[in-house]
């Protein structure tokens, strides 16, 4: 998996676009900026947007050719991140410490997705957020209506709204929402898309 990101991430051009998700940076700036951990976070557009905003960020990712673009991109912007090249299973997280988590487009292979929410979730704040989007299993029939595919092609990579209810039981549901929308974020995320949008503060 981590040659298909570095080829992919090789390219001159972002793969996701240097903006920012449009969900997360409207949601994010609605909140007092404090430490903010971003998992496997690619190019690093949401954490230099982030970074940009007054947030202390950390941010991780298996794909070395992400980190190296993420961090040039944070130098061209004049914003300090902290980027570690690694899986979720490899970092040392301490417990109880982020103020935001935000998984955008942060899909895991079946047996290991409610592993790694869970391992987030300890290292979340009581009161802390969770900001999420990511390919909802329709996107698998919204495909068809696309010039390219988007997202996993795998059902099981893709996200329902009861799949974010049972890996966060813990959370005060603000928004948790299947929809569509239109994607326009770099190479390869053009098009009519099925999300998952959630929004959960951790009680
Ligand atoms: C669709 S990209 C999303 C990148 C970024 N969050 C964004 O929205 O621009 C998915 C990312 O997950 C990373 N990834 C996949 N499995 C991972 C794992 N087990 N640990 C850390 N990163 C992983 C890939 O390297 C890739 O950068």
């Amino acid at each position: 998996m981590k040659e298909f990101w570095n080829e992919r991430y090789g390219a001159k051009e972002f793969a996701y676009g240097k903006e920012a998700n449009v969900f997360f940076a409207e949601q994010l700036v609605k909140i007092k900026a404090g430490k903010l951990l971003l998992a496997a976070e690619g190019e690093g557009r949401n954490a230099v947007f982030a970074a940009d905003h007054g947030w202390d960020v950390l941010a991780f990712d298996s794909s070395s050719e992400a980190k190296k673009k993420a961090e040039k991109l944070a130098l061209d912007k004049g914003v300090k991140i902290e980027y570690q090249l690694a899986e979720l299973s490899e970092m040392n997280l301490p417990e109880n410490y982020f103020d935001v988590i935000g998984l955008i487009y942060a899909h895991f292979p079946a047996e290991i997705k409610s592993d790694y929410h869970k391992r987030l979730d300890r290292s979340l704040k009581i009161g802390g957020y969770i900001l999420f989007e990511a390919f909802s299993k329709k996107q698998l029939t919204f495909n068809k209506r696309n010039e390219k595919p988007m997202g996993p092609l795998n059902l099981e990579m893709l996200f329902s709204i009861e799949e974010i209810k049972n890996d966060f039981p813990n959370y005060e549901i603000l928004i948790l929402k299947e929809e569509e929308v239109n994607l326009s974020e770099g190479l390869y995320h053009k098009g009519i898309a099925s999300v998952i949008r959630f929004i959960g503060r951790k009680k």
